[in-house]
C-alpha cells in the first residue's frame, strides 16, 4: 500500500495530539536539557544574546534556555496550539520568552534582529520545493553579522540503515501510536494512528519528510550564505537504541554569517 500524504500536513500535526505521540523526546526534560547543553557548547551564546527559537514548537528549547539566564529568546512556530502552549508555560514557570505565531519561511522580523538562529528537532524538509532554502535564507537575513545558525535534524543515513517499516509505543496505559513508513527517495512517507480505549481512533495522519545527509546539510547552509560550515553527525540524545522516529541520531550543522 503506497502512503498518500496532503501537502499541508504540517500545518495541522502539531497539536496537543503531537505532544503526546512525541512526548518521550520532546516532552522528556532530561532530553530538552541535553539539546540544550549542546546548544551551548556549540554556540558562543551570551545572556544577553538575542536568540530566535525558530520552528520551535511548545517551546522547550526556549524555556530552559531562558531557566538557565538566557533571557531574550524569541520563540517562533507555525502553530498556534504549540505556541498557546508555550505561553502557559512561561507563565506558570515565571519566564519571559516572546511566543510568536508565524511562518518561518517569511518571519515578518526586521534584518539582523537576532545573534543565534536555531531549528531543532527536526523540523525541516515538511514542505515540498524550495522551502527549506527559504527558511535557511530567512535565518540568514535574521542574523546579525557574526551570529551564528544552528540546525538539527535527523540523518538520513542513519534512518536508511534502521528503517523500520512499521513501529508502535504505548503513551499510557489507555494509548498507543501506531506508524507505518515508507521510503521513496530521500523522503519517508508515514501514517500515523493513534488509538485510545475509551474515545478509539484519535488520529489517523499522513505526513512526509525529506531527510538530508551530512552533504546535503552543508550544501543547504552554503547556499544561503553561511560560512564555517560544519556538521556534526551520530548525536542520539535516547541513551537506548528503542525506535525514537526521526528523535534518535541527528545531526547538527552550525554556520556563521560573515
Ligand atoms: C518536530 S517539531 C519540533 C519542535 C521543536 N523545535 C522541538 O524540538 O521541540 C517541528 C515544528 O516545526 C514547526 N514548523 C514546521 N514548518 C514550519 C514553518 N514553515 N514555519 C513555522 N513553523 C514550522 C511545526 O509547527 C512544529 O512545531
Amino acid at each position: 500500500m503506497s502512503i498518500t500524504v496532503n501537502p499541508d500536513w504540517w500545518k495541522t500535526l502539531f497539536d496537543e495530539v503531537y505532544l503526546m505521540t512525541d512526548a518521550r523526546s520532546v516532552c522528556n526534560e532530561d532530553i530538552t536539557r541535553l539539546e540544550v547543553d549542546v546548544i551551548c557548547e556549540l554556540l558562543p551564546i551570551r545572556s544577553q544574546s538575542k536568540i530566535l527559537d525558530l520552528c520551535g514548537g511548545h517551546g522547550r528549547h526556549s524555556l530552559e534556555l531562558c531557566a538557565r539566564g538566557f533571557s531574550c529568546c524569541t520563540l517562533l512556530d507555525y502553530s498556534q496550539v504549540l505556541i498557546d502552549y508555550a505561553k502557559a508555560r512561561a507563565a506558570e514557570c515565571n519566564l519571559s520568552i516572546e511566543a510568536v505565531q508565524s511562518d518561518a519561511r517569511s518571519t515578518g522580523f526586521p534584518d539582523e534582529s537576532f545573534d543565534h538562529v536555531l531549528i531543532m528537532g527536526n523540523s525541516l524538509g515538511y514542505i515540498k520545493g524550495p522551502a527549506d532554502s527559504q527558511i535557511m535564507s530567512e535565518a540568514f537575513r535574521l542574523l546579525r553579522p557574526g551570529g551564528w545558525f544552528l540546525v538539527d535534524v535527523t540523518d538520513k543515513s542513519a534512518i536508511k540503515r534502521d528503517f523500520n517499516p512499521e513501529a508502535w509505543h504505548e503513551i499510557n496505559d489507555d494509548t498507543v501510536v501506531c506508524r507505518k513508513r515508507e521510503i521513496k527517495g530521500d523522503t519517508i512517507h508515514a501514517r500515523e494512528m493513534v488509538l485510545n480505549k475509551q474515545k478509539g481512533l484519535i488520529r489517523d495522519q499522513t505526513y512526509a519528510i525529506r531527510l538530508y545527509g551530512s552533504q546535503t546539510l552543508a550544501s543547504l547552509l552554503e547556499a544561503a550564505g553561511f560560512q564555517q560550515v560544519t556538521v556534526r553527525t551520530g548525536f542520539s540524545p535516547h541513551a537506548s537504541k528503542g525506535n525514537y522516529g526521526f528523535m534518535n541520531n541527528r545531526m547538527l550543522a552550525t554556520g556563521r554569517k560573515m
